[in-house]
């Protein structure tokens, strides 16, 4: 397999520029002012994986945005690699906040990247890495070095939760079936500190509304006599943690796992700096669930968080006004064992029973999805780990991230597979912020590795 690196050598303008062509159409699925685009990216993808080599690729239309699937058979013997990922990317607001336009991509080196960095909406989540295994799978095809069958499903709806994957996947077992599944939308501890992600938290998403009066009130008519429903809000989503910022809802940690003495140790010797992290991110303290150490409250404990809220009046100037209404968007983070239907039934009931008399409370659910934790002694996490040994030089340590992608634990359900979590991306490349990026090393090194997953996992599957 030497001959992956003097390709990549070779090669790398033509997978930069072929990834800053994919990277200029704004695959926005959240936003249907983009509909033409996003359409357009999955016939794109489509393209790039009939050129990379596989036997057929075919657009699957849902209600939704298209699933492109594409597959390589070469033996029935072999073992098959299923690759997912996604084509979709997150709306790029606040706009103002980038210094160059989110797709209009252009090449910067940071501190973190010195060779460069591809910056662009979907850079590193996840047109970078998706696209890492589509030119890991030319390189492949072309050298005659395809060990086993490969299977690509590249969906357009990861960012809105994957309604439709979930229907096609259900619908589709055995076109889908698999050995293990491969995917690239995670990140690494440090270019230097190669890592792969062996969990994945689960998350619920609600939406609340709070009513008070039935108009808009002028603030020194009627303030102080009715409830004002953005002090109310605030006042509800305050009670949501206590002084040690738990988490209230009754029931809210009933099933979550506790991790051993020993787990957490072990958790503990991943190499982390406390001073640069709150100097990355300009604060002078951390903030978070008392007895859990930064690196636990972003994984292995479960979280609530406020992601926007507003009413009243914002525009220029004062307006003194009482709003009618008040909105929030809340997520919550979840980790195995809590499933996400309950926990969206227990804030409703918990949200709804804390609101005082004089206003009325709508709790919406959006999406959620389940936790996922891999084990480290399957085919596919060995195979994983000797292919960063390989391309690193180093093992790679094990880390539960803190990000969700739900449709992982639906995989396991419906396709009865593993998944392995090989994500290249930096926890400051910036991923759904203004000045997303990818960096060009990291880009390439997930090229190099992918072809050796496939080589260890076939060779340790016989
Ligand atoms: N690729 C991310 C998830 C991720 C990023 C996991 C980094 C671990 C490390 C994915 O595209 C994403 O953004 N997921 C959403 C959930 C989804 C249902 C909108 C998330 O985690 O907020
Ligand atoms: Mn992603
Ligand atoms: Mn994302």
């Amino acid at each position: 397999m030497d001959t992956i690196s003097s390709y990549i050598s070779e090669h790398k303008d033509r997978f930069l520029q072929e990834l800053i062509d994919l990277l200029k159409v704004p695959s926005i699925s959240a936003d249907s002012a983009y509909k033409e685009d996003t359409f357009k990216t999955a016939e794109i993808v489509k393209e790039r994986l009939m050129e990379a080599g596989c036997d057929t690729v075919e657009i699957c239309e849902t209600k939704g945005y298209p699933i492109v699937y594409g597959e390589k058979i070469i033996d029935k013997n072999l073992p098959t690699i299923l690759v997912y990922g996604h084509y979709d990317v997150q709306p790029p607001d606040p706009l103002d906040l980038w210094h160059s336009p989110p797709f209009d991509p252009v090449i910067k080196s940071t501190d973190l990247h010195p060779d460069g960095a591809i910056f662009a909406r979907g850079a590193c989540d996840d047109k970078g890495q998706m696209y890492m295994h589509v030119k890991a799978l030319e390189f492949m095809t072309s050298k005659d070095k395809l060990p086993c069958n490969v299977k690509f499903m590249i969906e357009g709806e990861e960012e809105v939760g994957s309604a439709n994957l979930a229907t096609y996947v259900a619908a589709n077992r055995e076109k889908l079936e698999n050995d293990v599944i491969l995917i690239s939308d995670t990140g690494m501890i440090a270019n230097d500190v190669p890592s792969i992600t062996t969990g994945l938290r689960g998350l619920s998403y609600v939406e609340v509304e709070v009513t008070g009066p039935n108009r808009d009130l002028h603030s020194g008519l009627y303030g102080g006599a009715v409830a004002n429903p953005i002090n109310v809000l605030t006042k509800m989503i305050a009670l949501l943690h206590d002084e040690n910022n738990h988490i209230t809802i009754p029931g809210f940690y009933d099933k979550v796992e506790n991790l051993s003495e020993v787990e957490r140790a072990e958790m503990a010797k991943a190499p982390f700096s406390l001073e640069h992290y709150k100097k990355a991110l300009d604060i002078d303290a951390v903030y978070g669930e008392e007895g859990y150490t930064t690196n636990e409250r972003n994984s292995i404990r479960p979280t609530l968080d406020v992601n926007g809220i507003w009413g009243g009046y914002t525009g220029e100037g004062a307006k003194t006004v009482i709003a009618s209404k008040a909105y929030a968007k809340i997520s919550m983070r979840l980790v195995p064992h809590q499933d996400w239907k309950d926990i969206t039934q227990l804030f409703k009931t918990h949200f709804e029973h804390i609101a005082p008399a004089g206003v009325k409370v709508k709790v919406t659910p959006h999406h959620g999805g389940q936790g996922y934790v891999t084990p480290i002694d399957s085919i596919g996490y060995r195979a994983a780990s000797k292919a960063y040994e390989k391309t690193f030089g180093k093992t790679p340590i094990p880390q539960r991230s803190g990000g969700s992608i739900p449709i992982v634990s639906l995989f396991e359900e419906e396709l009865n597979s593993k998944t392995i979590l090989m994500g290249f991306g930096l926890d400051s490349d910036a991923i759904h912020s203004p000045n997303e990026h990818f960096g060009i090393w990291n880009y390439l090194k997930g090229i190099e590795t992918i072809p050796y997953f496939y080589k260890y996992f076939t060779e340790l599957h016989q």
